[in-house]
């Protein structure tokens, strides 16, 4: 069965409830792809950095196939999928709530699924998927994934009622969306610290929920360490940033760099 085997990227040896547990770093490879697609040439190649990624220490992959194709095809997820089999590592396949990706996720069978909100003129997922509000598409889709053997997540917005209603549709994953918080960092905002209190408030409310807790959207060297900090949080998905940062220093270095600040942020934590 596709990337079910081998390490677990969810429900392994995390973080539990209250644990400070070794965090996953899941890399997001989507923007390898953006850059092959600006020339329509077959490289730089995303399964390529997924290679790269797992041997400088990323626990998993993460990738996401946009209903338009912008960035990662179906023919990487193909490759991607196999890849991550071999390596024992695992998928997570990051989806929109529709049939055409309900299919490819029940024939890949990746070791996760990450269901997001995606509007075709955004330019990247902006918010989180209202599970209040769309409970009815979202239940059976869950429903049906983890009945496949996928492990679900549910991006969402760090907000009680949303955290609640992943828990209500039988998610047992809630990925918590860090970009709001990272944009204020990075622009010097005065709401950064109550962002950063609410979702270390849901992350709170989730893992006593009993749902493991991820977070991602954003994250760059300077968010990190205060986002990995949150105990209840068991992994992290970032991608864009480290796509970014490997045109300076190259991708390995900067995945390991990445990885030493969110150990160094939970061993401080711990102490
Ligand atoms: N998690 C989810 C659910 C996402 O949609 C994305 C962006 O594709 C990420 C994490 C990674 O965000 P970024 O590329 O900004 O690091």
């Amino acid at each position: 069965m596709g990337g079910m085997s081998g390490e677990r990227i969810s429900g392994g040896s995390g973080a539990g409830p209250k644990g400070r547990g070794r965090l996953r770093l899941g890399v997001n490879i989507d923007h390898v792809a953006t850059i092959r697609n600006a020339r329509g040439e077959n490289y730089p190649d995303p399964t390529r950095a997924a290679e790269v990624a797992m041997a400088a220490g990323a626990d998993g992959i993460t990738a996401h196939l946009r209903e338009d194709r912008r960035h990662i095809s179906d023919a990487d997820i193909e490759t991607l999928a196999a890849l991550t089999r071999r390596r024992g590592k695992p998928l997570n396949f990051e989806m929109a709530v529709t049939d055409e990706m309900r299919a490819i996720a029940l024939r890949h069978r990746p070791h996760a699924a990450c269901l997001v909100p995606e509007r075709r003129e955004e330019v990247t997922t902006e918010g989180g998927l209202d599970v209040a509000r769309h409970h009815n598409r979202v239940l059976p889709l869950v429903s049906e994934l983890k009945a496949a053997g996928i492990r679900v997540s549910l991006f969402v917005e760090p907000a009680a009622a949303q955290v609640e209603a992943a828990k209500s549709v039988g998610a047992q994953v809630v990925e918590l969306h860090t970009g709001a918080y990272c944009v204020a960092v990075r622009e010097r905002r005065p709401e950064a610290p109550a962002l950063l209190i609410a979702l270390r408030e849901a992350a709170r409310l989730a893992a006593s929920l009993g749902l493991e807790v991820h977070a991602g959207h954003g994250i760059d060297y300077e968010t990190v360490g205060a986002i990995a900090a949150i105990p209840e949080l068991a992994e992290l998905n970032i991608g864009h940033f480290l796509i970014g940062e490997a045109i300076f220093t190259g991708l390995d270095p900067a995945i390991r760099r990445m990885r030493a600040l969110m150990d160094a942020a939970r061993d401080e934590a711990a102490a």
